[in-house]
């Protein structure tokens, strides 16, 4: 194995559920408490194991996630089942964690521009910021994941250098976080320009601690999970029916669909723990929840079937 702390013939892959904060922080309306608890709730009756539940920014900026202490309150606990949150800075993961979070996230880009715009501060400022972060969460025994966003783009600086995702994504790891989420934030990746990434920072960060978060603006967001996961990733992030879209990243649409990464890894031989029925009966409830149509087509397509199977047996 080439490739410093993959291991390619693991099948086991996780999957962090990110339609909840990802697929709903950016709804124009106002979606209800009760209708993301449902979410999840479905979610995790689906199989899902790791949720990123609500995010501890500003209300101000993310109206949307404003409920979060409602939600963390209320949160379906099973046991196997972590929620992570978003944690901009010390007095979000001190919020978070008064809340009863477990696990929390921190998010850095590999843009200068784009750091500023989401986070109102340099790349450097932002890691600084974590520091304290990371302090705490170790006094706490919470469990920290960085996230980089615009891993091959940026909606402002346009192409973004791997060395640069490198760069953050080491200092991350080095800070403490127990696995870096790579995100392709406006979805202009393809699979070459995702390798090209992933052989960058895989110089810097074991495989083994790097996840995929792929948007799928561009339509590409399902090869590069399969391009990653042929490099030896085994942790992708996903949003149910392909939720979301980024605030700070005009005309960026949602997160790879779950559904789609299930039967792609599912047909990989893979492992995911998840029921992909249920996944497709969870993307069709949250679709007519918000009023529009599964944004996977798998789901539309075993919609459809389902139906005419129905159909036939009357
Ligand atoms: P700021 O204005 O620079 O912060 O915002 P500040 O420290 O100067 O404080 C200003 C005000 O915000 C103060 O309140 C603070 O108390 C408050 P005021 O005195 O004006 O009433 N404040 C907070 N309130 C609640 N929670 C907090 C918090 N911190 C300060 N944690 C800040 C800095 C980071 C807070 C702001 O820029 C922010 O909330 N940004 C939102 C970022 C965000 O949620 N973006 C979307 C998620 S990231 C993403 O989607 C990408 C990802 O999916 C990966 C990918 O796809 O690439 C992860
Ligand atoms: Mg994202």
């Amino acid at each position: 194995m080439s490739i410093e702390g993959a291991d390619v013939d693991n099948k086991a892959v996780r999957i962090v559920e990110v339609g909840p904060r990802d697929g709903l922080q950016n709804e124009k309306q106002p979606v209800a408490t009760q209708t993301k608890l449902e979410l999840i709730e479905r979610l995790v009756q689906a199989g899902l194991r790791v949720v990123e539940a609500t995010s501890f920014v500003s209300p101000k900026w993310v109206p949307q996630m404003a409920d979060h202490g409602d939600i963390m309150q209320r949160l379906p606990l099973q046991p196997g089942v972590a929620y992570s949150v978003l944690t901009p800075n010390l007095k979000g993961f001190e919020a978070a964690v008064a809340a009863g979070a477990k696990e929390v996230a921190v998010f850095a880009a590999a843009s200068e521009t784009f750091s500023q715009r989401n986070i109102n501060c340099s790349v450097a400022e932002s890691i600084a910021r974590f520091r304290p972060v990371f302090d705490a969460a170790r006094r706490e025994g919470v469990r920290v994941r960085g996230y980089v966003s615009c891993v091959v783009g940026c909606p402002y600086e346009g192409p973004i250098a791997p060395e640069r995702v490198a760069d953050v994504s080491a200092q991350l790891y080095e800070l403490g976080s127990y696995e870096v989420s790579l995100g392709d934030t406006i979805g202009v990746g393809t699979p070459a320009s995702i390798v090209r990434m992933l052989d960058a920072v895989a110089r810097r960060v074991p495989v083994r601690h790097l996840a995929g978060h792929y948007h799928d603006t561009y339509g590409m967001a399902i090869a590069n999970v399969h391009a990653s996961y042929e490099f030896g990733l085994r942790s992708f992030d996903s949003s149910v029916s392909g939720l979301g879209g980024c605030p700070y990243a005009k005309g960026a649409s949602g997160n790879v669909a779950t559904e789609d990464v299930v039967y792609l890894l599912h047909g990989l031989g893979a492992q995911t723990g998840i029921d992909l029925d249920l996944l497709v009966d969870t993307s069709a409830w949250v679709s007519a929840a918000l009023g529009r149509e599964p944004g996977s087509k798998l789901t539309r397509a075993m919609l459809a079937r389902r139906a005419m199977h129905t159909e036939a047996g009357r």
